[in-house]
């Protein structure tokens, strides 16, 4: 029986690999895309998501665009880093498929409500404010939702945007705190993991030597974004993020990590979007997720590489 998920998404060219992953992978059903603002607006990020759709061929998914701006903050864009479209290195054409005409978080509540309790697995990749903003218009969902795997927060890794906080965390910290006390299962997959999912030149010559157009567009992406990381880190490739989520439900036996409390800081002058994770349990406080911290990047990358063949 396929996992059928629903992707949260601020595309971003690792937003693009990881909805490629899903769409190249059988185990998967990918029931809708919802849009958020975040690596770019919303209007960008909607447009995105629709572009990697056609590119997989796949204008079958339903793509709704979600909000715009933060719960209670202002919105901060990720330009810098993913270009001024989001999906800088390849031009991909305007997307010709139409957004869905109900908002985001009326299609997470309603298939959330109507599908099976514990069948539906949210995978948010992106700032958490649809997430939050269905949790608290639909309390009820909480329970309903099978897991939340989701591409946010660091510990060991520290920062990204702020030396304290992870991008996606950062951006909606209340968003991110209100779905960190939410009640259901969550896997997180933070920078500590995606640090170490490095888009080497021999794994970006291996997407181009598949010698169809995904690899070529997926070795273009990595070889656009990874400049920031190189000059920041010194590190050899991009970080493949988002991948990283659907690599987990695929194949969770490339990750490692341990059930323990993260509670989220909103308050902090210099760590405001901090995933405080209780690695060492010190705290007292209940886990309430799946904290990865280790991955196989070898097995990774065989697996994204052999399933983007398939595209
Ligand atoms: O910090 C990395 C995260 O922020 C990724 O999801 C990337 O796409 C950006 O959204
Ligand atoms: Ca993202």
């Amino acid at each position: 029986m396929a996992q059928r998920i629903i992707i949260d998404t601020d595309p971003g060219q690792d937003d693009a690999v990881a909805i490629l992953l899903a769409l190249a992978s059988p185990e998967i059903e990918l029931l809708g895309i919802t849009c958020v603002a975040g690596n770019v607006g919303l209007p960008l990020t909607a447009a995105n998501a629709r572009r990697v759709c056609e590119l997989a061929g796949r204008t079958d998914i339903p793509v709704f665009a979600g909000h715009d701006a933060p719960l209670r903050r202002k919105l901060v864009t990720a330009e810098h880093v993913h270009g001024k479209t989001g999906l800088d290195g390849v031009d991909l054409p305007a997307p010709s498929m139409p957004l869905q005409d109900r908002h985001a978080v009326g299609f997470l509540i309603e298939t959330l409500r109507r599908e099976p309790a514990g069948s539906v697995t949210l995978v948010p990749i992106g700032p958490l404010t649809n997430i939050a903003s269905a949790l608290a218009r639909a309390p009820d969902i909480a329970a309903r939702i099978g897991r939340i795997v989701l591409m946010g927060g660091a510990y060991f890794e520290v920062g990204n945007i702020t030396p304290a906080a992870e991008f996606n965390i950062y951006v909606d910290p209340e968003a991110a705190q209100a779905v960190f006390a939410c009640g259901a299962p969550i896997t997180v997959v933070p920078l500590d993991v995606t640090h170490k999912a490095l888009v080497t030149a021999p794994r970006n010559a291996a997407f181009r030597a598949l010698g169809n157009r995904a690899g070529a567009t997926v070795a273009a992406w990595t070889d656009f974004f990874e400049r920031y990381d190189r000059e920041k880190y010194g590190s050899p490739g991009a970080p493949l993020h988002d991948p990283c989520t659907i690599a987990w439900l695929l194949r969770p036996e490339l990750f490692s990590g341990r059930e323990i409390n993260v509670e989220i800081e909103t308050t902090g002058q210099y760590t405001t979007g901090m995933t405080v994770a209780d690695w060492w349990r010190v705290s007292g406080r209940p886990a309430n997720a799946l904290f990865l911290r280790d991955l196989d990047a070898e097995g990774f990358f065989s697996l994204l590489t052999e399933r983007l063949r398939r595209l």
